[in-house]
């Protein structure tokens, strides 16, 4: 089974990301042949800082080896290493309709965040259908954000099958059964974000003990002190979501532990579990990044395998579209 991922390099990483994303991918190693791509051409479709975003990049990159993708068994590379990613891109967008790309729901957020709203942010989805498709990916491990650009992709596949003759895998998506939508910790009804969220409600995977300590500490709950889902309750359940997969327990035994205790021991205990969770790939993350010339030994097999595995789908694109063959060096 082939698994294929992407993550932008801006923004720092938060613990939605890891819960919602990274960590499955991790988890999919054991599964499968997993490919997780780094997409820095996503992340200059809103205003960007070219040094930031080679910094953030190779940052991304040892965050991802850090928590735990193997280099051995998983494919971790730079979607910009790879042109055929830009390549598949336009000519997906010709079997991609305005309309469709217009009912993206994360295009109308963003958009509406910017003065200068580039055409690159509208085609968005259809780069990110290209990254999918050109490694006959199966499953695309996603949060619950990513839904609709999945389907989306999913649709084009059907469409260019159809138009063109079998050529694409299919894939479907798969989120998380817990954790897929990790919300603000001080506005627990929006999803945690660098960008939509708020700063004290968004936990870094990079924050310093003491730092995600205050954070989870001062998480929003309700005037109640059941810890428990439920309406009115999305603190709290976002809470237990939390907990649940930093300690491996089912939400149904949290709230059996907790009960009517009160929420002060149990966002205390969250707090430690959080802080334990994190601690182990934080200190393999400043190893790394001490070690620039191993991860860019690393980026540099990465990029050697995924122009493998995706130059014979673009030549298949290229072919069923009626171009004359390429002549070959
Ligand atoms: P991004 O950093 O925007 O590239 O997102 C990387 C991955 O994290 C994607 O699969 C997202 O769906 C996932 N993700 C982002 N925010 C959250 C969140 N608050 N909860 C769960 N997953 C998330
Ligand atoms: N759009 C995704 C996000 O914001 C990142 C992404 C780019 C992606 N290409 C992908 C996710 C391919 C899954 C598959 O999180």
């Amino acid at each position: 089974m082939r698994i294929f991922s992407g993550i932008q390099p801006t923004g720092a990483k938060h613990l939605g990301n890891y819960i919602g994303a990274i960590r499955e991918y991790v988890a999919y190693q054991e599964r499968g042949d997993a490919f997780i791509c780094v997409v820095d051409l996503h992340s200059i479709t809103v205003g960007h800082d070219p040094r930031e975003l080679r910094d953030s990049t190779v940052s991304v990159a040892a965050l991802l080896f850090a928590a735990g993708l193997d280099p051995e068994r998983s494919t971790v590379f730079v979607q910009s290493h790879v042109p055929a990613h830009a390549e598949a891109a336009w000519l997906l967008g010709s079997v991609t309709s305005f309309g469709e790309l217009r009912r993206m729901t994360q295009f109308k957020e963003k958009a509406e965040r910017q003065e200068f709203v580039a055409v690159g942010l509208f085609t968005y989805p259809v780069l990110q259908a290209a990254d999918i498709l050109l490694y006959d990916t199966d499953v695309v491990p996603v949060g619950e954000d990513q839904r609709q650009h999945i389907e989306l992709t999913r649709d084009v596949a059907e469409r260019f099958n159809s138009r063109y003759g079998e050529t694409f895998v299919v894939p479907r998506v798969e989120v998380p059964e817990i954790g897929a939508k990790i919300m603000d910790l001080q506005e627990p009804t929006k999803k945690m974000s660098t960008t939509g969220g708020t700063e004290q409600g968004t936990v870094l995977m990079l924050d310093p003990p003491d730092v995600l300590r205050k954070k989870l500490k001062s998480a929003v709950t309700d005037s109640g002190r059941e810890v428990v889902r439920g309406p009115g309750k999305e603190g709290i359940a976002n809470l237990i979501e939390v907990l649940s997969v930093a300690t491996g327990d089912k939400p149904d035994a949290i709230e059996a532990r907790y009960a009517d205790g009160g929420y002060g021991d149990f966002k205390a205990d969250v707090a430690d579990a959080v802080v334990e969770l994190l601690r182990p790939i934080q200190e393999r993350y400043q190893e790394l990044r001490g070690d620039p010339a191993e991860l860019e030994r690393l980026l540099v097999r990465g990029a050697e395998r995924a122009r493998a595995v995706s130059a014979p789908v673009l030549e298949r694109m290229v072919d069923r579209m009626g171009f004359v063959r390429r002549p070959s060096g």
